[in-house]
């Protein structure tokens, strides 16, 4: 995983939380980089799950919906080091539709070692979508903040429903409609 999503976690981390509840959840987990991170560098997925683990336990707030807020701080930061790649849609329906062919693939050739999910386009029309979530790092509720993001981007919003395939959340259906 990429080093801009730790360093962003614990920043949004200390905001929310101080710099404290920082030290707490990096001390509490067994991390090879010790927790030092840098934005371009690359780390253990395992790490950030640790640290997810014991902020949960330490907030009681739930893995899901602390990826859901993570998310929605994470699109801002894309949206700021990568202004192009959002301003080449209008609509998000159509973003949205062209993370697996287009916004990933220009995220792999920034970054070649970038662990990314899979969005199959199962139906989509105007104000619809159906996308199939798949990946080992089951971070579907990561997902669906990006998602909320995004409409809003376009000053709209929608309703989206998630349906597990998996239990374990590696493969996840999104159903998606613009209010
Ligand atoms: C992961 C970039 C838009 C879904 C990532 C990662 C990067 C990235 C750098 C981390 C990869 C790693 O750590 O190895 C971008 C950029 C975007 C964008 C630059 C737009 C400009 C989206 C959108 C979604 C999305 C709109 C909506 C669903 C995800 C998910 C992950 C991810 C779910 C977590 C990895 C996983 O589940 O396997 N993305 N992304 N991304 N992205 Fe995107």
């Amino acid at each position: 995983m990429k080093g801009i999503v730790f360093t962003e976690f614990l920043d949004l981390v200390e905001a929310k939380f101080g710099l404290e509840m920082v030290d707490k959840i990096i001390t509490e987990s067994n991390l090879e980089s010790n927790g030092v991170y840098t934005s371009v560098g690359t780390y253990q997925f395992s790490e950030m799950l640790q640290l997810l683990q014991h902020l949960s336990q330490n907030t009681n707030i739930s893995i899901d919906d602390l990826l859901l807020v993570y998310a929605e701080h994470f699109f801002a930061v894309l949206a700021e080091s990568y202004p192009g790649l959002i301003d080449s849609y209008k609509d998000p329906i159509e973003m949205l539709a062209s993370i697996e062919n287009h916004i990933h693939i220009e995220v792999r050739k920034i970054y070649p070692d970038a662990e990314l999910p899979n969005f199959e386009v199962i139906e989509k029309t105007e104000n619809s979508l159906v996308m199939i979530y798949k990946s080992s790092k089951s971070m579907h509720y990561f997902g669906l903040g990006l998602m909320n993001k995004t409409f809003e981007h376009f000053n709209s919003t929608a309703t989206i429903q998630l349906e597990k395939i998996k239990k374990d959340g590696t493969e996840v259906k999104f159903i998606i409609q613009k209010n």
